[in-house]
Formats: C-alpha cells, structure tokens, sequence
C-alpha cells in the first residue's frame, strides 16, 4: 500500500495592530514610496506585549485543526518552524503542543529562517509516506518585531509578525505531497544573523548594548542570493515532481521582496499572476510567510482541489528550499459547532495543562522526600 501525505488543514493568524511605512518613516528617515519601490510593501502587522510566538501559533493551529475532522490529541507530531522562537529552549512546539491537547505528539522546533515551513512540511510528509506517522501539525510562527533595531532602516521596514500552518495526513488517495528540495549554504551565514544571545555570544551588557540581538543584514547580498535561487529550486523540485515549470498553476513564494518574486517569474519565464503575492499588507514575516499566503490564496479561490502547485523560500542559513505539491482539499467553511468545539478545546487543553501541573507538584511532596530519606539513609 502507498501512502500520500495530503494537506487537509490550513490556517492562520497575524495581530491585529498595523504599522504603515508613514508610522515607520516617523522613526527613521525613509518614506513610503521608497519602501513601496524597493519592496512592495505597504504595511506590516505587529504583535502586541500579550501575543508571542506561541500564541500566535497555536491560533494558526487550532484554525488549521478547524478543516479536519482531527482532533488534536490524534496528532503525531508537531513542528513549529522558527527564527524567533519563544525561548532557546523549551521549544516552541512543545508550548504549542499544550496550547492545542496534543497529548499523543512528538514535538520540537525547526531552524532554517524563512525556508523553516518547506523544510518542516517536506520532513513531515516524508514520515507520513514511510508510514512512521499518520498526522503531523507544521507551523511557521515570528515575531520578529522583537528582535528588529528600529533605528536600522536596512531592516526595520522589510519585518512582520504572524503565524501559518498545515495539518497533514496519510491517504491512500494519489495527491497532495510530491517532492521537495532543501539547500543550505551556510559560508553564507554572517549576511543575515542575530549574533547574539547563543553560546558563541552569550547576552551580557555589552551585547545588549551593541544591539547584538537584532538582526542584522547584508541586504544587497541577500538579494542576489534570493534571486539566483529562487528560480534554480522551482525548476529542481518541478522536474523531481514530473512537472514541467509551465504547467505549475500557482506558485507561493516566500514574501521578502516583490522584486525578487519578479526576477523569479523572469527566470522562470511565467507571467506573475502565477505567483501569490500579499507582502505588501505583511511584510516578510519569515517561516509564516509562506502558510499565510497559501492560506490566503486557498480562500480567495487561486488553489484549487487539482491544482499543481510549487511552495518556495530562501532565508538565513543561508538555507533554500521548495516543495511540490498536488492540490486535494477542497476549500471548506469552518462551522459553527467547529469554532464552539474549538474553544471548548482550548479551555480543555488548558485545564488540562493545569492540572499536569499539579500534579507534578503534588508528586514531587510525596516523592521527592521519599528520595531524600533514601539518600540520607
Ligand atoms: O527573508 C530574507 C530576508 N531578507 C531579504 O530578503 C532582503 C533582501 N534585500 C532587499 O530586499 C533589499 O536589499 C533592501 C530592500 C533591504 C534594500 O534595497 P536595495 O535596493 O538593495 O538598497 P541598497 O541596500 O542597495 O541601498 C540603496 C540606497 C542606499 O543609499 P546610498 O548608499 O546609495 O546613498 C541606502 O542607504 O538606499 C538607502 N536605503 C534607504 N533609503 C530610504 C536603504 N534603506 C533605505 C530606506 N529608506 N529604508
């Protein structure tokens, strides 16, 4: 029997706050029409001090779970793929694992900057073909704002915030999953860092000071990098598909600069209507970046059940990477009854979560002095 890894599930969340080029072009000098020209973007979405990664990720989740008839303690897996996770460890994914009751799922984050959702959807849907797994939770979650020098107008125009994620599951229908590519050139890595904050760097008052905890960026070089790539991994991962380049329907490429998605539809010699574009209302929001815009296309009916298309991304790392997949869900309202059964789920999990808790404390009264006693006799 085959196994095909199918895209059943989809969703996403970004803050409602949204910071125009004018409110940024009142902190450093810059203007909207040089960001809308050098870019495309117009506005970017910003988390407030109550939203972090997590949070935002476990909204894309339970919106993504929303599609499925899964529930989430069904899941086998969840992987949250990003550069700004809510701490160097407990991962991301675990929190988000409580968030959602996925009682039964592995979970644990994935580091390759804005390519981190086409490697998280590639490694997942691998598993679910070799038939170690049956369900898998991929989510691509920033909050980047965090992490960005206001004073750097370099940077602090290209950023946002938000979250995107799939929910995959093993069929035995053709479709959904086909063939990914995953590069990385990491001679690469100082062109776009945050050089602080690991065990090269650790955080002290210098590195606070130095601004080492922002990103940084060559983005002239990263420039050219994306647009040498971005073309060379649509047609790789089309050929290890068995799909010629022109007939792809739809290709969601991941949202950093408007220019580079036009030299990658000059490469690839496909008119830009092909190409999912809403960088101008996000920005680039890293690994969300790509999920999100599948999630908008999927609704504003450009994907469709049949449909072959590509997902592609470059980022930090350097890292590269693109997946190709057949379209097989179809574009279903959420329900009523499903968002009652989704916060009733939520409350559940957190409940839940509480009660792990205390437990564990209550175990540790009777337990931990049981190990004293025997490390004192
Ligand atoms: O997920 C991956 C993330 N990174 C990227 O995708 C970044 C890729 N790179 C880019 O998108 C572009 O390189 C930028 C948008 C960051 C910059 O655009 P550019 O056309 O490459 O500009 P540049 O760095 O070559 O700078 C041209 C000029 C410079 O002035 P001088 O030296 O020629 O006088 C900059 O100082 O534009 C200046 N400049 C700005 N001017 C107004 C740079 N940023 C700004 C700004 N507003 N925000």
């Amino acid at each position: 029997m085959t196994n095909y890894a199918h895209i059943t599930g989809w969703g996403m969340a970004v803050p409602d706050h949204v910071m125009t080029n004018h409110d940024i072009a009142e902190m450093v000098d810059t203007n909207h029409d040089w960001i809308v020209s050098r870019t495309g973007i117009h506005e970017r979405r910003i988390a407030d001090e109550k939203e972090s990664t997590a949070s935002l990720a476990t909204k894309a989740a339970f919106r993504a779970l929303d599609r499925t008839d899964l529930k989430p303690n069904e899941l086998d897996l969840v992987i949250v793929a990003t550069a700004t996770p809510e701490h160097l460890f407990p991962a991301t994914a675990c929190l988000v694992q409580d968030n959602i009751g996925a009682i039964n799922a592995g979970a644990f984050d994935l580091s390759a900057a804005c390519s981190g959702f086409i490697y998280g959807v590639s490694l997942a849907s691998q598993s679910i073909q070799s038939g170690a797994i049956k369900s898998a939770l991929v989510i691509g979650s920033e909050t980047l704002s965090r992490f960005i020098n206001w004073n750097d107008r370099g940077t602090c125009i290209l950023f946002g915030d938000g979250a995107g994620a799939f929910v995959i599951e093993a069929s035995e229908e053709p479709g959904g999953y086909l063939a990914s590519v995953m590069r990385s050139d990491g001679s690469g890595g100082s062109l776009l860092e945050i050089p602080a904050g690991g065990s090269q760097l650790p955080a002290s008052a210098e590195t606070v000071h130095n601004l080492d905890h922002t990103i940084h960026m060559n983005g002239r070089e990263v420039f050219r990098f994306a647009t040498r790539v971005m073309a060379g991994a649509t047609r790789d991962v089309s050929e290890r598909a068995g799909i010629k380049v022109e007939e792809l329907d739809m290709i969601v490429p991941h949202q950093a600069n408007q220019r580079i998605i036009q030299a990658a539809a000059r490469g690839l010699d496909l008119p830009m209507e092909r190409f999912v574009m809403n960088l101008d209302r996000y920005g680039n929001t890293s690994s969300a970046s790509i999920p999100i815009a599948a999630c908008e296309a999927i609704e504003a009916g450009k994907i469709t059940p049949g449909d072959k298309i590509v997902l592609v991304g470059f980022g930090a790392g350097l890292t590269w990477g693109a997946l190709a997949l057949e379209w097989v869900a179809p574009d279903r309202r959420i329900s009523t009854t499903k968002r009652q059964r989704r916060r009733l789920r939520a409350r559940w999990a957190r409940l839940r979560s509480y009660y792990r808790r205390f437990a564990r404390w209550v175990e540790g009264l009777l337990f931990g002095a049981v190990v004293e006693e025997d490390e004192d006799s």
